[in-house]
């Protein structure tokens, strides 16, 4: 069987950077399933497209072809075009988000998921990773932080000092991602909480690694 590490949590508790760490030290693949909801978002907004317009979101995820290069960050590229720098604006987050909540949109992604993870050893993170898409993972954590902790790292990040804007933000997308009806971002009963205050991104990887078989 192939070894699969899942990774959820809410926005800003750190997964991305540590599942990098993960696939660096594991030789794991590496998949980022939210950027291929960002991705989707992108041409969204492309095309004209609302917040509610869910069957025509998943049309053109249906239409797209969305790859990963190598790299940090990694490039994400759909249709060919390098779409990495593009994907990370708040529009796109707030976009993506609220895209995410058609199920319509969720089918044509989780599948796609479901059959890249078929093809070897991954690391994946997202929202629902644990339950959805690889429910049968080798190893599941819920990656937490407080949101005072996830608006300052994501400052720190984007290099932004309006904190309180930021705390706005992902306290909204929490709210979304919680409570949208098609899998909202719950915490699989088999997944090990990992709260991630005051330790480093490194810290939190060796703690994962340790629950490996
Ligand atoms: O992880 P991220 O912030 O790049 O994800 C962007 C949005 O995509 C997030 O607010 C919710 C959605 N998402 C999702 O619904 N399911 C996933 N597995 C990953 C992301």
């Amino acid at each position: 069987m192939n070894r699969v590490i899942a990774i959820d949590g809410p926005a800003g508790a750190g997964k991305s950077t540590v599942a990098k760490i993960l696939a660096r030290r594991l030789g794991l693949r590496y998949l980022d399933t939210g950027a291929m909801y960002r991705a989707v978002a992108l041409l969204a907004t492309r095309a004209g497209l609302q917040p509610e317009d869910g069957a025509e979101a998943a049309r053109l995820a249906e239409q797209a072809e969305i790859t990963f290069g190598h790299g940090d960050p990694q490039p994400v590229l759909v249709n060919g075009e390098d779409i990495t720098s593009l994907i990370r604006t708040p529009e796109i987050s707030e976009l993506a988000s609220a895209l995410s909540a058609h199920s319509a949109l969720r089918q044509v992604l989780v599948a796609r998921q479901k059959e890249l993870i078929q093809t070897g050893d991954w690391i994946l993170e997202g929202r629902d990773t644990t339950t959805v898409v690889a429910p049968h993972a080798t190893v599941k954590v819920f990656l937490t932080a407080s949101l005072e902790e996830r608006a300052k790292r994501r400052s720190l990040e984007l290099g932004r000092e309006d904190v309180s804007e930021l705390t706005r933000m992902i306290s909204e997308r929490d709210h979304r991602d919680y409570t949208r009806e098609d899998s909202p971002l719950t915490m699989s009963p088999d997944a090990h909480r990992l709260e991630t205050f005051g330790l480093s991104a490194e810290e939190v990887a060796n703690r994962i690694a340790a629950l490996l078989p």
